[in-house]
C-alpha cells in the first residue's frame, strides 16, 4: 500500500485540505483461471498491494480526479453520458455511473488516487481501482450496497465502459479479501468460502515477466466467445455444466480452436476441486502439480501464454519449484510460484539471471502476502 500522505499532499495542492482515505487491493489467484465467466470455481486472495484514494464531496455536480501515478487530471459532469475519452479515467467514470444506476445518490467529489499494484502484471490493478471507488463512493454518499453488488458494479464497468468482458473474480477478490485467507468462489452460485492460507514450509512468489499484459483490445473477449459458442451448442448456460462426455460428442461439430478452449476449461474446473482436496490434506506438492497442469492448458489449449511466461514456468520446474503457472488473463504479466522456503533465494537469483540472458531484459520478483479487502483507512 502506498503512503497516503503522498496522496493527501497532492490533494492539498489540487483541491486544498484533506480527503478521506480508502484502499482496495489487487489479487492473486492460486488456481482456476478463465473459469469465472464459465460459471466455474476460482481460488483468489487479496494482496497487500492495491489502489488508495483520498476523496471529499465538493458540493457541485462535477467530479475532479487526479491520478498521481499518471500525473494527469480529469473532470467530468455526473450527468455526462459519454464520459472521458482517456481509458484510465473511464474506470472511475463507469463506477460512478453504475452506482447511480443502482440507486446511490452520488454527488460531485474531488479525488486523488494512486497505488503500488504493478499495472499490466495480471494482479488486477483495474479491479482494485474500481473496487476502491465503488466502496468509497458508496460509503461517502450513504449507499447500502453489499460487497458482492459493489463487485458487480466494477465488473459492469469493465464490460460497458472499457470493453473487457471479464468475469467476477478480480472485483470479488478485491472486495472480499481477508488477511491470510484464500477464497473459493463458485462463480455459478456466487457462494464462497474462506480457506486459511498458512502453507507451512512454502511460500508464494510472483515473477513479473514485464511483458505488458493489457486485456483491453487483447483476445480475451475472443476466448470468452469460444466458450460461449461451445456452451450454446451443448445446450448449457456455461461450460461449467458441460460434461466431458458432452464435449466428446460435440467435438466433430466444433472447430479445433473452440474444442481446445473448452477442453482447457473443463480440465480447470476439475483442477480447482483437486486443489481444494489437496489443501485439506496440506499436500502442497499436489497443489503445485495442478498449477503446472494449469499452465500447460493455458499455454497449449487456451493459448494465452507467451514465450517469456513459458520460459519462467520451465525455469521454475528446472529449479525445483513445486508449482508455477501464468496468473490472470495471460498475454503477459506474472507467473505465480509455490515453492519450499529453502529454494527461495536460489530460485530468485537464478531465474533473474537466466531470464536476462534469454530475453535481454529484467523480470521482477513480487513477494506477496494475503491481505484484507476494500476498506476505509
Ligand atoms: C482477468 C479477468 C478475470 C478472469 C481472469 C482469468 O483477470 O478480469 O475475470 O477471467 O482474467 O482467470
Amino acid at each position: 500500500m502506498i503512503d497516503t500522505t503522498i496522496l493527501q499532499q497532492a490533494f492539498g495542492s489540487h483541491f486544498g485540505g484533506e480527503g478521506i482515505p480508502y484502499f482496495a487491493p489487487g489479487r492473486i489467484n492460486l488456481i482456476g483461471e478463465h473459469t469465472d465467466y464459465n460459471g466455474g470455481f476460482v481460488f483468489p486472495g487479496a494482496v497487500t498491494q492495491g489502489i488508495s484514494a483520498v476523496m471529499r464531496p465538493n458540493n457541485s455536480p462535477k467530479v475532479h480526479l487526479y491520478a498521481v501515478d499518471l500525473q494527469r487530471s480529469c473532470s467530468f459532469d455526473l450527468t455526462d453520458l459519454e464520459g472521458p475519452a482517456d481509458v484510465n479515467f473511464r474506470y472511475v467514470y463507469g463506477v460512478v455511473r453504475e452506482l447511480m444506476a443502482a440507486g446511490v445518490i452520488v454527488e460531485g467529489f474531488d479525488a486523488v488516487y494512486g497505488g503500488d499494484v504493478p499495472l499490466g502484471a495480471g494482479m488486477s490493478s483495474s479491479a482494485a481501482l474500481e473496487s476502491c471507488f465503488a466502496f468509497a463512493l458508496c460509503d461517502l454518499f450513504g449507499g447500502h450496497l453489499d460487497r458482492m453488488t459493489l463487485a458487480r458494479i466494477g465488473q459492469a464497468t469493465e464490460h460497458k465502459y472499457v470493453g473487457v468482458k471479464c468475469g467476477i473474480m478480480d472485483q470479488f477478490a478485491s472486495m472480499h479479501g481477508r488477511a491470510e485467507h484464500l477464497m473459493r468462489l463458485d462463480c455459478r452460485s456466487g457462494e464462497f468460502q474462506y480457506f486459511p492460507w498458512h502453507p507451512d514450509g512454502y511460500r508464494l512468489l510472483l515473477i513479473n515477466s514485464c511483458v505488458k499484459h493489457e486485456l483491453v483490445g487483447s483476445p480475451y473477449n475472443e476466448r470468452r466467445a469460444s466458450c460461449e459458442r461451445v456452451a450454446a451448442l451443448a445446450g448449457v448456460e456455461t461450460l461449467r455444466d458441460c460434461s466431458w462426455e458432452q464435449l466428446k460428442t460435440l467435438q466433430p461439430q466444433l472447430n479445433n480452436e473452440d474444442y481446445h478452449r473448452a477442453r482447457y476449461v473443463l480440465g480447470e474446473v476439475d483442477r480447482v476441486l483437486s486443489v481444494c482436496g489437496a489443501l485439506e490434506r496440506n499436500d502442497y506438492e499436489e497443489v503445485g502439480r495442478q498449477m503446472y497442469l494449469t499452465h500447460e492448458g493455458l499455454s497449449k489449449d487456451y493459448e494465452v501464454s507467451c514465450p517469456e511466461l513459458d520460459f519462467l514456468v520451465d525455469e521454475a520446474r528446472r529449479l525445483g519449484v513445486s508449482g508455477a503457472r501464468l496468473m490472470g488473463g495471460g498475454f503477459g504479466g506474472c507467473t505465480i510460484n509455490l515453492l519450499r522456503n529453502e529454494l527461495y533465494d536460489n530460485f530468485l537469483n537464478e531465474v533473474q539471471q537466466t531470464y536476462r540472458g534469454r530475453f535481454g531484459v529484467d523480470c521482477h520478483p513480487i513477494p506477496v502476502s494475503i491481505g484484507d479487502g476494500a476498506r476505509e483507512l
